[in-house]
């Protein structure tokens, strides 16, 4: 049973084909970082644009690689939200003219659902259940317990920024490009984690819930503190720098920098992977989105004593991509789950 998804929620034209909820046959992502590069960030009007200059073409080739036609597919799946409102309407509206035109039926996907999928996807029957699952995005850091057949229980989230919009801050801030966590993450290994002493976030109420906003005040301090604006300067004027230029540009204060921070938040997170996998009695850990594929974050959960074992996706499919999508609609058409004309884009759209 063929599936095929579509994403547009954020800076990332995707469609994939997906064979019965497991088998990829073809993932294709158009990525819009030299779009939004030198803004530091996604611009919600350049992004609507840019899916609809890509959003033809990423399905044709979609369809094209995994040889599937329309008229072998058994639904396409879309997602709804949550998101930027004009880029999911682009491949909401897309997907309904597609089921519309050749009597396909229609699947409305949470995104967050997608990402807890693209471990499901790749890990099949060695998750047990109940799962802890940490969706940490640029979107998102929220926990959830997940049960047999897809239940969802949110036990925590940020109750500010999320983790991959910090490391997209402080990449701003200090003059790289965007997205920023690819960047710190390849970058901190060169410092020293010990270097500069954050203070870990201190919740009040939900113990399980996380905050940034703190951390990226602390590193915005060091910075007016420390004299980098030269430096900062001299980054944000390279054209199109591979990692070998950000290396040469960034002295060694900033690298202790960057590595204090990304311990930082890897410390944060698996505290509370930690304490509420303890508290629901977890079978399989679940972490994904596009913060899964920080190598750092990854080593550190590996080493850590964790109450029970711990899945990421590939990192090709930790970060927004379709095949995710096509994945989670599965479990929905196999239990008639299908939507109509009506489905709405949906920005703040919750899963549990
Ligand atoms: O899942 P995703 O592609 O989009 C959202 O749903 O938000 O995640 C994008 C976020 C960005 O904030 C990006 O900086 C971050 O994930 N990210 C990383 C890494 N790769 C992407 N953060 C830390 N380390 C990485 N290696
Ligand atoms: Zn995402």
């Amino acid at each position: 049973m063929r599936i095929l998804g579509i994403e547009s929620s954020c800076d990332e034209t995707a469609a994939a084909v997906v064979a019965d909820g497991r088998e990829i046959l073809s993932s294709v992502v158009a990525s819009q970082f030299a779009t939004h590069g030198k803004y530091g960030g996604v611009v919600p009007e350049l992004a609507s644009r840019e899916h609809l200059r890509a959003i033809v073409p990423v399905v044709r080739l979609a369809l094209e690689q995994a040889r599937t036609g329309l008229d072998e597919l058994a639904a396409v799946a879309v997602t709804e939200g949550p998101g930027l409102v004009g880029s999911l309407l682009v491949g909401i509206t897309y997907a309904k003219s597609l089921c519309f035109a050749r009597g396909l039926p229609l699947i409305g996907v949470n995104h967050i659902e997608g990402h807890i999928h693209a471990v499901l996807l790749e890990a099949g029957e060695r998750i047990e259940f109940p799962a802890l699952a940490l969706v940490v995005s640029g979107g998102h850091t929220h926990l959830f317990e997940v049960r047999e057949g897809f239940a969802y229980r949110l036990l925590g989230k940020t109750r500010d920024d999320a983790a991959g919009e910090a490391y997209d801050k402080v990449a701003k801030l200090l003059g790289f490009g965007y997205p920023g966590g690819p960047i710190i993450d390849r970058l901190a290994p060169y410092g020293d984690p010990r270097a500069v002493r954050f203070t870990l976030a201190r919740m009040k109420g939900n113990a399980l819930d996380f905050s940034f906003s703190g951390l990226k005040t602390a590193v915005l301090r060091w910075v007016e503190q420390h004299d980098l604006a030269s430096e900062i300067e001299a980054r944000r004027k390279l054209a199109a720098p591979g990692f070998d230029e950000w290396l040469r540009f960034t002295p060694q204060a900033t690298l202790d920098l960057l590595a204090s921070f990304q311990a930082t938040v890897i410390e944060e997170l698996l505290r509370r992977l930690d304490a509420s996998a303890e508290e629901i009695g977890a079978r399989s850990l679940i972490v994904s989105g596009g913060v899964a594929a920080n190598a750092g974050l990854r080593a550190a959960a590996r080493n850590a004593s964790l109450p029970g074992p711990v899945f990421f996706p590939s990192p090709a499919l930790s970060t927004d991509n379709a095949a995710m999508i096509a994945a989670a609609a599965f479990p929905k058409l196999a239990r008639g789950g299908i939507d109509d004309f009506a489905l709405r884009a949906s920005a703040n759209l919750a899963l549990a």
